[in-house]
């Protein structure tokens, strides 16, 4: 056979595999699903046959998907992970925000968000005992119109300054975590601590990944948020300190320029905003406005 003939069964083997496959699919009654399989199939075809894959990589792709089965528990989700350093969840992200109008832009939600955080008052401290430097975050949430958003849930959730979040704590301590509502005027305002850069959980197959590929798993540090209020779509997002590291490298491709807020140190001794006694600490103060657009 010459050189030419066998490629071309070759092509066609593998094309008619491809539609085998498409066809198993044809009957799915729910025409999303339909969408959604034969589109994958096509991808993942296509993928295969491009880098050629050999059946040690095969075997490799299968070891690491158990692997990230086997690490995955209530607290740990390594798929979530994967996801997360792949930019799917980012681009999943921009997909379903659709930049609209000046609202605020979403970013990735990450695994460390707890449904049970505590209530803080306006102008609370969410550290909660958390270590690192005191900052100051205020506010105000509008909608797409500039009108003032009243009662809005404001979450917010952070590191410590060792880059841990409490539920990495080996007790059941809670800090650096808590809601609160913004007020009629739709100001809000509360102490956290100022932001420090962390790692994602790297002790698992996706660090492995990271390391095979050199690859940080940093995170540039960051303050999440997650607001909403009736009639208007929930933003999940955060908020990046202005000058911190890993803006460039941010594992999980989180960044947006517009969430880059200064958080401006203060000398010790600084009257706080809220006649806070610091015991002669640095802290610092953010503003970070918020705009939610409408929902659909
Ligand atoms: C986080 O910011 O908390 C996070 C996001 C994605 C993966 C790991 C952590
Ligand atoms: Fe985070």
């Amino acid at each position: 056979m010459n050189e030419e003939r066998a490629a071309s069964e070759q092509e066609a083997v593998e094309n008619d595999v491809v539609a085998r496959v498409l066809a198993s699919f044809e009957n799915t009654p729910d025409a999303r699903l339909r969408l959604v399989m034969t589109s994958l199939v096509r991808h993942l075809h296509a993928f295969l046959r491009e880098v050629r894959l050999t059946e040690t990589e095969w075997e490799s792709a299968i070891a690491f998907l158990t692997a990230a089965g086997h690490i995955t528990d209530d607290r740990r989700q390594e798929f979530i992970l994967l996801s997360d350093v792949l930019g799917a969840s980012m681009q999943t992200v921009a997909i379903n925000n659709p930049v609209s109008g000046g609202a605020t832009q979403a970013t990735v939600f990450g695994p460390f968000f707890v449904d049970d955080a505590p209530h803080v008052e306006r102008g609370g401290d969410i550290a909660l005992g958390a270590v690192g430097e005191p900052a100051w975050v205020e506010g105000v949430v509008t909608d797409l119109r500039g009108d003032p958003v009243p009662g809005a849930r404001i979450e917010v959730w952070e590191a410590d300054e060792d880059g841990r979040y409490d539920v990495q704590y080996a007790d059941a301590r809670v800090g650096g975590r808590g809601y609160l509502y913004s007020g009629i005027d739709g100001r809000y305002a509360f102490w956290g601590l100022t932001p420090t850069p962390y790692p994602i959980p790297f002790d698992g197959p996706v660090g492995d990944l990271l390391t095979a590929t050199a690859r940080s798993p940093y995170r540039a540090p960051h303050l999440h948020f997650m607001v909403s209020a009736p009639g208007l779509r929930t933003l999940i997002t955060h908020i990046f300190v202005r000058g911190g590291e890993y803006l460039d490298s941010d594992s999980v491709f989180g960044v947006k320029e517009s969430l880059i807020t200064d958080f401006v140190v203060q000398d010790a001794g600084t009257p706080t905003p809220d006649g806070r006694e610091l015991g002669g600490r640095t802290w610092s103060r953010a503003r970070f406005d918020i705009v939610l657009a409408d929902s659909e």
